[in-house]
């Protein structure tokens, strides 16, 4: 959400690139989203299915205020960065119990985290 809030309010002379970057990156974020909850249901277990619950289980924080499009760039970098740590934590537990399925899963998406950071970082090389 915060991804397409951005890609929605960024104002500047970063307007293009971010907001072409941004719908890249929250169309796949929302792709993942959908993978993932149905590999949780493949699993057995319930996912979660309302926005309240959602929200209880965020480890990332909702930006509510009007930042600058640095400020966005830095927020994403800070938030696909703390995503990565927690992939590979939850990526080796899957592994040590041999769900090589999920920590394969989990792994691709440290590939697109680490990338986004990569392209968010070069939008505003040299700024
Ligand atoms: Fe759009």
């Amino acid at each position: 959400m915060k991804t397409q809030g951005y890609h929605w309010n960024v104002v500047g002379p970063l307007f293009v690139s971010l907001h072409r970057l941004t719908e890249e990156q929250y169309q796949n974020l929302f792709e993942a989203v959908d993978d993932l909850a149905e590999r949780v249901r493949a699993l057995g277990f319930p996912a979660p299915s309302s926005i309240t619950e959602m929200i209880a289980l965020a480890e990332i924080g909702e930006d509510t205020g009007n930042p600058t499009a640095e400020q966005m760039v830095e927020n994403l970098v800070s938030d696909h960065e703390a995503i990565v740590r927690r992939l590979r934590e939850a990526a080796v537990a899957a592994e040590k119990l041999h769900d090589v399925v999920t920590a394969g899963m989990l792994t691709d998406r440290m590939h697109f985290h680490e990338k986004a950071v990569w392209m968010l970082r070069a939008v505003v090389a040299g700024k």
